[in-house]
């Protein structure tokens, strides 16, 4: 699937990401009322690779979302509405809209890093994933994904999350940084630092799908850094056993998608195995 945020907050945005051969599509973060996000400039490509980003949660707010997930359904995708707030009152709220609408799952963004009062501000203190993941899993049967990120509680919050109700966990989102520019010396982002993403975070989320996986063995969706079936395959040996692409789907993302599920199949045959769940988490017992 995609990850969050790499398209996905208007119909259009759908159904441009249903031509890239996904199995599943998140949308961007959604919050209760429409976000402008920070000013430019927002997201930067790093000189080696990577991006930094402080977007700013920008979206149309939940008056859009039934639009949205509509748009999903039409398109016969599972439809994944990924989920913002900074009070349990609000996740509480844009997860009834979603759910309204027919969403297949939620995934509750507790990991954005450079949205203050959102995402990690909350996803770093276990005891409030704990709360705001129980009070969305019990409003439906529908399966909450709690999505986590970089912090010093990251096993302790992957923990509180599956105790709160959780069906499976998304790790990780972008990993805080910054970036300055050596002539005018100031930070470049307008928010002073933001999120790192792509390849230089790679090694990082398969540290952590690993860590989390080795402690509680749940079904984790990888993402951070996926530029090839090799990144791919590293995270599922990690523990993960979906995916998601994020910074890499911003050039020939339909090549991407097929060259990713084309070497994993290679992969999974050469080493003599059918499926490629008989290679999750297969890292923790060599
Ligand atoms: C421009 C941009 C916007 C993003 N917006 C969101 C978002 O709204 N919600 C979210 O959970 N993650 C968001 N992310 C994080 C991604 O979903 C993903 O976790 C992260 O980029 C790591 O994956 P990648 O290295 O494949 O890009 C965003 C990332 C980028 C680059």
């Amino acid at each position: 699937m995609n990850a969050s945020g790499i398209l996905g907050a208007t119909p259009e945005h759908i159904a441009k990401l249903a031509s890239y051969g996904l199995a599943a599509v998140v949308t961007k973060t959604f919050t209760e009322k429409p976000r402008e996000g920070y000013a430019p400039p927002i997201i930067i490509k790093l000189r080696n690779c990577g991006y930094i980003n402080a977007v700013g949660l920008a979206n149309p707010g939940i008056e859009l979302l039934p639009q949205v997930v509509r748009k999903g359904k039409e398109l016969g995708l599972v439809t994944i509405v990924s989920v913002g707030g900074s009070s349990l009152e609000e996740f509480v709220k844009v997860s009834t809209v979603a759910l309204d609408s027919g969403a297949d799952m939620l995934e509750l963004n507790l990991s954005c890093p450079h949205t203050r009062g959102y995402g990690l501000d909350i996803g770093s203190d276990p005891t409030n994933v704990y709360e705001v993941v129980k009070a969305v899993s019990s409003l439906s049967s529908t399966p909450v994904i709690a999505k986590l990120g970089v912090s010093d509680n990251y096993v302790k919050s992957s923990g509180k999350a599956l105790e709160g109700g959780a069906k499976a966990l998304t790790l990780i989102n972008t990993v805080k940084a910054m970036i300055i520019d050596v002539y005018s010396a100031k930070p470049i982002l307008s928010n002073v630092f933001g999120g790192m993403s792509g390849p230089p975070i790679h090694p990082i989320a398969v540290k952590v799908v690993y860590d989390v996986y080795k402690e509680y063995e749940p079904e984790i969706v990888g993402v951070g850094g996926i530029v090839d079936w090799i990144s791919a395959a590293e995270l599922i040996l990690a523990g993960a056993e979906a995916l998601q692409l994020g910074s890499a789907l911003s050039t020939k993302p339909r090549e991407l998608v097929d060259s990713v599920l084309e070497g994993l199949k290679e992969w999974v045959s050469e080493l003599g195995y059918t499926r490629i769940k008989d290679l999750v988490g297969l890292a923790h017992k060599k």
